[in-house]
């Protein structure tokens, strides 16, 4: 940043400043934007607006753990009111829809420094009071510092804006929530270009940890830990499946993997793939619907680690606005592993398509599994192995 020249000379000063500084030239960047769309807007048609993708990301990643820490806090409030009055099940409701508000309106804040910014969310805009909010507001000025560091490092790419999508999920796992099972929930943005994920972040804010992962970059922590994957020899033998549709993939699983998989059935896809990242679980299942707001920050942390998210028709999920938000055809995900990538696809394929179609597989599943995904090699692997053994059985 060009912000040398305003150091003060005092040299105790430097470092602090220098960091503020930087934080106030990124916190105006967004007005200038408005300037600039205010400036052009006489004009005919929408300018192009450029704008950096390393700026977008500073605010996702802000922003997210911005929503995050109000979480914890509607959570801490209600664990003081439940311990006085007892928590009835509408009592429960309000505190999710509270939680998921706040944090909501928190995040589309942050990312409103952006204008004309599309954003995806599961939540619509909610009206709050800055009084109301007051309360669930951490220093910004703090969380940003605690990641900068890491997030100077990631190099500077020009998008258009339009070009650009932010997918937000400002509360996954929200019935763990509500049950207390804090270590389930996160708070997770994502960045698409066309129809891909290149960015998502991941934030668990009953622990502070955040990873995020760009394509082209790596995966890793807020702390800058760089991760990289658990050898396959090294990683659980489990498929972690979601604790409410857990019966079906249990059959699925007992059917392709017999004793060898163990089945753990876990809350959120963000915790799911955090399970996939740090190799205490191999592979992570979903056979029914799911919206792509709960996939797009794991997508693109998976794809980053070489891995990725198939739906069970073998084609990676797709994000553009053309897409639907929900993926009715189910995932299978894993991440990159020393697992054997040479087998062969249309093998797989002419098999499928000799057998007849079992109850758990989406309709029409033998007729479009015909194209390989080349760009996923070790998801693909996964992908082929599980079909295969699906229909050996
Ligand atoms: C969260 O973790 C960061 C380091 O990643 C640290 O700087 C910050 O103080 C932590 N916040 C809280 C509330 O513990
Ligand atoms: C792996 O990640 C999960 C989810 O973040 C966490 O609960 C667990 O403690 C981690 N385990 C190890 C061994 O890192
Ligand atoms: C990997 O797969 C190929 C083709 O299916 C096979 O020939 C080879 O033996 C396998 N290697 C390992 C280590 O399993
Ligand atoms: C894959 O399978 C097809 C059909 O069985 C075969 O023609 C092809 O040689 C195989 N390729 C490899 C690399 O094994």
């Amino acid at each position: 940043m060009g912000d040398v020249r305003k150091n003060p000379k005092k040299n105790e000063m430097q470092v602090r400043l220098h960091a503020k500084n930087t934080f106030t030239i990124i916190m105006v960047i967004g007005f200038v934007y408005l300037a600039y769309l205010i400036f052009f807007e006489s004009g005919d048609g929408m300018p192009e607006i450029d704008v950096d993708l390393k700026d977008v990301i500073s605010y996702a990643v802000l922003a997210i753990e911005m929503g995050g820490h109000a979480v914890t806090k509607v959570h801490e409030e209600n664990t003081l009111n439940a311990a006085a009055k007892g928590l009835t099940d509408e009592g429960k409701e309000e505190l999710l829809t509270r939680a998921d508000l706040i944090s909501n309106h928190l995040i589309l804040d942050i990312l409103q420094r952006f204008p004309r910014l599309q954003v995806v969310s599961e939540e619509k805009a909610s009206e709050f009071s800055e009084r109301e909010l007051e309360s669930y507001r951490s220093d910004n000025y703090a969380v940003w510092q605690s990641v900068k560091e890491t997030l100077d490092r990631i190099p500077s790419r020009r998008l258009q804006l339009s070009d650009v999508r932010v997918f937000v999920d400002p509360l996954d796992a929200t019935q763990e929530f509500t049950e207390g099972l804090t270590e389930y929930v996160t708070v997770m943005a994502c960045i698409v270009v066309d129809a891909e994920p290149i960015f998502g972040a991941i934030y668990r804010p009953f622990y502070n940890e955040t990873i995020f992962g760009l394509q082209g970059f790596g995966v890793v922590t807020s702390d800058g830990k760089t991760l990289t994957p658990v050898d396959e020899s090294k990683t659980e033998k489990k498929v972690v499946v979601s604790r409410s549709h857990a019966g079906k993939v249990k059959e699925v699983i007992q059917k392709v993997y017999g004793d060898k998989m163990e089945i753990e059935a876990a809350g959120g896809s963000g915790y799911k793939t955090l399970r996939l990242v740090n190799g205490t679980a191999e592979i992570y299942l979903h056979t029914t619907a799911i919206k792509k707001w709960d996939t797009c920050a794991g997508d693109a942390i998976l794809r980053t680690m070489g891995g990725a998210m198939l739906d069970l028709e073998g084609e990676p999920l797709r994000y553009s606005a053309a897409d639907p938000i929900l993926n009715k055809k189910g995932l299978l995900s894993t991440v990159l592993t020393s697992g054997n990538m040479s087998a062969n696809w249309s093998e797989v394929v002419d098999f499928v398509t000799s057998k007849s179609a079992s109850s758990f597989l989406p309709r029409g599943f033998p007729e479009r599994a015909t194209t390989l995904p080349s760009q996923f090699p070790v998801a693909t692997f996964y992908f082929k192995r599980f079909m295969r053994n699906c229909y050996q059985k």
